[in-house]
């Protein structure tokens, strides 16, 4: 025994075995490293697979204008405003980028931070204050949660999409009181699209505010990509849209957008932007120029759509259970953590990248997997993925 396992402070840690068996018996998952680019192929253990987990929905993070753009704002700024953007790190491109996003999502104005993660604990906990209120969909993405922890209001959860069950925990809040109802547009794991029309009565109905996590819906829904506010008609009923560059717009970071006021308060009081450093540039740069490029080239959204509905009529046909998915992330439900990451290897060995979902982030025996569609899979490739689906999933008796 080495000193260090007497320590009640670490003993979690050395008794947390599951990754170690996992390991032991071949089947871990997690932490693949990737020896290449993030396309429709990567290279894993010197070996082509296909790719079908990365968020990069439109293939923009390959996109020879946002390569070029992120490449000059190398040459420009450097690598690192070293500061955060309240003091020395806001630079030109940030701003030239706020004001892009904000037209984007028909927004009077935005401001970009170092994440999306960071991006909703800077608003939720700084816009909920003690006495408030909290209203969350259960399946929400982790970040929500974790700012709504930071905040001082009260949360409270409503069954995933159950708009009844919202509505119960809204009628015995006090009117008077703020009140956040927060939403993912797209669920980032179930792929089901947020009920936003209803969400919006129902928020006006008790004067609740509407805030939505754009992160997986930025250049997937809305006619140019703008997001589920804009797909649905309800930009001016949502008080506060956030988004995020790690996914469509092929770069990291993320932003808020809103009215005015909300905006400045938001950026003077976040913690989680005035505490830490700022957007490099070249990531600033990259984002700007899938925005424009997504605006411009509405080819990439076409073969998107394209793309998730060559597989998701094909995965139902073979029997597979999508979870009622709408969108490019297509769940398959496999049942026990042990399928899930059976799935994982087996399709890894057939030349498919999948990323498994286990429990606790679904509940036991409700594991599955996670498809991600972008535009940059052609049909044979889409077919090849089918192939290995079709064969894994009848060897470990998902489908018949
Ligand atoms: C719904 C949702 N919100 C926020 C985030 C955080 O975004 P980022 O990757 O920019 O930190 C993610 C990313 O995983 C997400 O899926």
């Amino acid at each position: 025994m080495t000193p260090q396992k007497k320590h009640p402070l670490l003993e979690k840690a050395y008794q947390f075995n599951t990754v170690r068996e996992l390991r032991e018996n071949g089947t871990y998952p997690y932490f693949r490293p990737i020896e290449s680019g993030v396309g429709a192929e990567v290279t894993i253990q010197g070996k082509q697979v296909l790719m079908l987990g990365s968020n990069s929905y439109l293939g923009l993070n390959h996109h020879p204008r946002v390569i070029e753009a992120a490449k000059r704002a190398l040459d420009t700024y450097g690598t690192s405003c070293a500061g955060s953007r309240f003091l020395n790190g806001t630079l030109d491109v940030h701003l030239e980028l706020e004001e892009e996003l904000a037209k984007l999502v028909k927004k009077p104005r935005a401001v970009v931070f170092s994440t999306g993660f960071l991006t909703n604990l800077g608003i939720i906990s700084s816009m909920v204050g003690r006495g408030e209120f909290i209203i969350l969909d259960k399946l929400n993405h982790a970040s929500i949660i974790e700012g709504s922890r930071l905040s001082f209001g009260k949360v409270l959860k409503y069954r995933h999409l159950d708009l009844k069950h919202l509505e119960e925990r809204l009628f015995w809040l006090p009117p008077n009181k703020g009140k956040l109802i927060a939403v993912d547009g797209i669920f980032s794991m179930e792929g089901h699209l947020a009920p936003l029309p209803r969400i919006v009565e129902l928020a006006e109905k008790y004067n609740a505010t509407v805030m939505v996590d754009e992160a997986h819906a930025l250049g997937v829904m809305g006619p140019r990509g703008e997001g589920t506010a804009v797909h649905f008609g309800v930009e001016d009923k949502v008080s506060m849209i956030m988004g995020t560059f790690s996914k469509s717009l092929g770069s990291i970071g993320g932003f808020v957008a809103a009215d005015d006021e909300v905006v400045d308060y938001i950026q003077h009081l976040s913690r989680s932007m005035i505490f830490s450093a700022s957007l490099p540039a070249p990531n600033a740069a990259a984002a700007l120029e899938a925005v424009r490029v997504m605006t411009e080239e509405p080819e990439h959204l076409d073969r998107l759509w394209h793309n998730t509905r060559r597989m998701k009529a094909a995965l139902d046909d073979l029997g597979f259970d999508t979870y009622g998915s709408e969108t490019p992330v297509i769940p398959i439900l496999v049942g026990e953590d042990e399928n899930a990451f059976m799935m994982t290897i087996k399709l890894q060995e057939r030349g498919v990248f999948i990323n498994p979902v286990i429990s606790p982030a679904v509940p036991q025996g409700g594991a599955l997997i996670r498809i991600s569609l972008t535009a940059a899979h052609s049909d044979e490739q889409i077919d090849r993925a089918l192939e290995a689906l079709e064969q894994t999933g009848r060897e470990l008796e998902i489908i018949n």
